[in-house]
């Protein structure tokens, strides 16, 4: 059987994961990502789960190509909740907007717990997810950017510490990314940085919100401050 080939985006998830670790992927679709992880020896056991009847079927096929029934098992239900957390050290959720994430997390009370590693790869509104990560005790660790094209994904890495974490509207935008100083990394914060001047430039032009544009402005700003010295 062929190996699992990740794209850039799958791949440096896989690459986060802990070694020797029990994994979990919500909403699997394929189970490329927990069919890479086993077949290379990262992950011992996966547990894959999707609410659609679709993707788990796709997931099946693959699963039984690859003879991995013994070390992936396929659960249909939404986000964690059938998934057994004493089973599992390593969470990924990739693909689905920061909203659903943070709703998914908050649904696995199992995941306030510090052994647990958590690795997110939101599509949308990465600003809030931030903001829910820190208001609910889980700690940003680390988050890498992946490039396909002129895309760029997130990848957070959290940990659950138990106490809030203190953020201010710069950190909400870029996170840890700063701290890799590497070419995907600044293509990432000039990227935030336009996107929130474009927000300003929009308020600007209306009568009600051109005081809320300044503060706009001055956040674009401080976020390209982000890169002087790297
Ligand atoms: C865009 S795909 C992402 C697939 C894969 N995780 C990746 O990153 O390539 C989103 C998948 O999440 C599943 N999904 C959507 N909402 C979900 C939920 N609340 N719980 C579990 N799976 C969900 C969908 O059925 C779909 O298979």
């Amino acid at each position: 059987m062929k190996n699992i080939e990740l794209s850039p985006r799958l791949k440096t998830i896989a690459d986060m994961v802990r070694r020797g670790v029990r994994v979990a992927d919500v909403g699997t679709d394929h189970a490329f990502l927990p069919l890479y992880l086993v077949t290379k020896g990262i992950a011992t056991f996966a547990t894959a789960s999707d609410i659609n009847e679709g993707p788990i079927k796709n997931a099946q096929n693959n699963v039984k190509a690859h003879q991995c029934e013994d070390v992936i098992k396929l659960i249909q239900c939404a986000g964690l909740d059938d998934v057994d957390g004493t089973q599992v050290d390593d969470v990924i959720i990739a693909g689905m907007g920061g909203e659903l994430i943070s709703e998914i997390i908050n649904n696995a009370k199992w995941l306030k717990n510090t052994d647990k590693h958590l690795l997110l790869q939101p599509m949308t509104r990465v600003n809030e997810l931030r903001k829910y990560l820190c208001d609910n005790g889980f700690d940003i660790v680390e988050e890498k950017i992946a490039c396909e094209g002129e895309r760029l994904y997130t990848i957070i890495s959290s940990n659950y510490v138990g106490k809030q974490i203190e953020y201010d509207e710069v950190f909400l935008h870029v996170g840890k990314v700063v701290s890799n100083n590497n070419e995907a990394s600044k293509r990432y914060i000039l990227n935030q940085a336009s996107v929130i001047k474009k927000i300003a430039e929009g308020m600007e032009k209306s009568d009600d919100m051109k005081e809320k544009s300044v503060k706009y402005y001055d956040l674009s700003n401080q976020i390209l401050l982000m890169l002087e010295g790297n």
